[in-house]
């Protein structure tokens, strides 16, 4: 897949309807969504449990497009070949969920699956320095990781332009996650960001039997960040 910088819209499904999840995946690409954000969490390194490989695979034929796994787990590496196996083709790991994310990331595209990084709030640019050569993508949180609906930390987007700084014009991502919304969209974008992920932002005021929000909500975002 070429790389190419434009921006993309992620949706993240932890936002949509747990009932109707393949139907959810197919609304929000009609509507107008570039990846489809899974955000898989396992109750020990957030305190929140969602799903895992079985459902990522259930979701597979709904996903005509990118298949962006966040993984919000730890330990990661023994579930990295199953959630590759499953169909994901972005997968991101913490740089906080073990002693070994170069290890990790090595094992990803080892999978075949394009590799992942996620920062939260608190982790600073730096401990990517020695990652740059094995991402294809960075994710910095704009909330502390486990839910949906909550607000942007605005801290981050400082971050953001450090990281676009380091990467130059090397082929990674540069990917927004948590309290995205139309108002926050445009100052992490100026600041270097490409893919922007966002749930309560997209799902809010539709269903999968409305999904007419749906798309009013992406284009809302789309526009906001490309003003
Ligand atoms: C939080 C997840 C985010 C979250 C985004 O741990 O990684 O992807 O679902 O949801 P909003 O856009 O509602 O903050
Ligand atoms: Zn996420």
């Amino acid at each position: 897949m070429p790389f190419d910088r434009s921006l993309k819209i992620a949706p993240s499904i932890l936002s949509a309807d747990f009932a109707n999840f393949g139907a959810e995946c197919e609304a929000i690409e009609a509507a107008g969504a570039d990846w489809v954000h899974v955000d898989v969490m396992d109750g020990h390194f957030v305190p929140n449990i969602t799903f895992g490989p079985a459902m990522c695979k259930a979701i597979r034929p709904h996903i005509a497009g990118v298949m962006d796994v966040h993984l919000m787990i730890a330990p990661v590496d023994p579930y990295i070949q199953a959630f590759a196996d499953a169909g994901a083709d972005i997968i991101t790991a913490h740089v906080e969920a073990g002693p070994h994310i170069h290890r990790t990331l090595q094992a990803i595209r080892a999978s075949g699956a394009r590799a992942g990084v996620a920062l939260n709030p608190a982790t600073p640019a730096s401990a990517v320095e020695y990652l740059l050569d094995s991402v294809d993508l960075i994710c910095v949180m704009t909330v502390n990781p486990g839910f949906g609906g909550q607000s942007f930390i605005t801290s981050q987007v400082d971050k953001v332009s450090t990281l676009h700084a380091m990467i130059g014009d090397r082929p990674i991502h540069i990917e927004i996650d948590g309290g995205v919304t139309p108002e926050t969209a445009p100052a992490v974008v100026d600041a270097g960001a490409d893919v922007l992920v966002a749930g309560s932002a997209v799902f809010s005021g539709g269903s999968v039997t409305d999904t007419a929000p749906y798309r009013a909500n992406i284009a809302a975002i789309r526009n906001a960040a490309s003003r």
